[in-house]
């Protein structure tokens, strides 16, 4: 079956660069770095095995510090090495055509104690939750988080400009704000977890201030145009909420119209089973957000390659990122191309392992 009819499948810019499809890899976290929070060999395969011709993907959150990690295994952006490593990366993916945006995120208050020197994870707010996290010693419950001192933001935005520099200095065509899924960004944007009464929170427009600082940082490293923002704004992954999503997400991208940013990356309400709506939170995505954001959109969650087509034929959206069902086909793009059945992904391999069910698993068989 031929499809270069798809819609999916057509060109598109994003920022200065000229894509020749629509299947972007979405971010995933796999747990594979090497003990320094280097990307490792194997990283460089997954990441190069995915790149088409043409193709956008967007790496892994990586890290701005070392207290800004969430979990073990997971990639950092704060040392020389990472920025070594990260070139790897970078020019493998290059190699075959494609581009490649680092994410970048500080995750707050889903961490733990003994990530950070013993101390306790950061938040705008405490506001107490239950979650569990990746350790050496497995998964285990998270710590209790502390409120930020207004004193200690200006050093974490300044992390996030350094960041940017080195993924930039590793050869990266752009990065992206991890400003989704109740990490340290969404976290100072929603009101369920933000009870600040300061220059950080109390309105809408203060709460996205944190957010703001961020994408100022990185649009004063590489221009908007290399910038992307990621939101999620009905997820409940982090235990998230807000009183009023319409409002809070609507004035997020109304403020991030000011810039001229490469895209706005929305994961939709409906994303993974249990991870949908919080109970009673307006379902608000790609959809909603068409209607203020002026800049391409990037739609994310539980998408195949008909449900991509189809939001990309209501025009609300201009590319579909892809996650599960790129982990177990990297060749996914041209599978859609082709017609080809898509290879079951395998979730135990999710977080953390080896090169299997992570590298090994082969291109489609003609
Ligand atoms: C193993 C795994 C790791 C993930 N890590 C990240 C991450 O680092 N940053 C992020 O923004 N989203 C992350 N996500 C969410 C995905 O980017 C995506 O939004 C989600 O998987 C839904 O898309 P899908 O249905 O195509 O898999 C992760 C998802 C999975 C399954």
């Amino acid at each position: 079956m031929n499809n270069l009819g798809l819609k999916l499948l057509s060109p598109v810019n994003v920022g200065p660069l000229r894509l020749s499809h629509r299947v972007v890899h979405a971010p995933m976290t796999r747990l594979r770095s090497e003990s320094d929070d280097s990307p490792s060999a194997m990283m460089v395969e997954y990441y190069s095995q995915r790149a088409s011709d043409g193709g956008l993907l967007i790496t892994e959150s990586a890290h701005p510090s070392y207290d800004s990690r969430g979990y073990i295994g997971a990639p950092g952006i704060y040392t020389e090495r990472h920025i070594e490593a990260w070139t790897k990366v970078a020019d493998a993916v290059h190699a075959k055509g494609a581009r490649i945006f680092m994410q970048i995120a500080h995750d707050g208050r889903q961490s733990y104690a003994d990530l950070s020197w013993g101390n306790a994870p950061i938040a705008p707010s405490v506001v107490p939750y239950e979650t569990t996290v990746l350790t050496q010693n497995g998964w285990v419950p998270n710590s209790p988080h502390r409120a930020l001192e207004l004193h200690e933001i200006p050093a974490i935005v300044e992390s996030f400009r350094k960041a940017a520099v080195r993924a930039k200095d590793a050869g990266f065509d752009g990065v992206e704000l991890h400003n989704a899924n109740g990490y340290l960004a969404d976290t100072f944007l929603q009101d369920g977890t933000n009870k600040l009464a300061n220059a950080y929170g109390g309105t809408i427009e203060k709460r996205a201030r944190f957010s703001l600082e961020v994408v100022d940082a990185f649009v004063s490293v590489w221009g908007a145009d290399r910038v992307g923002v990621r939101v999620s704004p009905s997820g409940r992954w982090g235990a998230i909420s807000d009183s009023n999503p319409e409002a809070t997400f609507g004035n997020f991208a109304e403020r991030l119209n000011a810039y001229g940013l490469a895209y706005l990356h929305v994961i939709e309400p409906r994303v993974m089973g249990t991870e949908t709506l919080v109970e009673g939170q307006a379902p608000v995505g790609s959809t909603f957000l068409r209607k203020t954001f002026k800049g391409p959109i990037i739609a994310a969650g539980g998408f195949d390659r008909e449900g991509a087509e189809d939001i990309l034929q209501r025009d609300d959206a201009d590319l579909v990122a892809f996650g599960r069902w790129f982990s177990s086909n990297p060749d996914l793009p041209e599978r859609f191309r082709r017609g080809h059945p898509s290879t079951q992904y395998v979730r135990a391999a999710f977080w953390g392992g080896d090169e299997r069910a992570y590298v090994d698993f082969p291109a489609f068989a003609t």
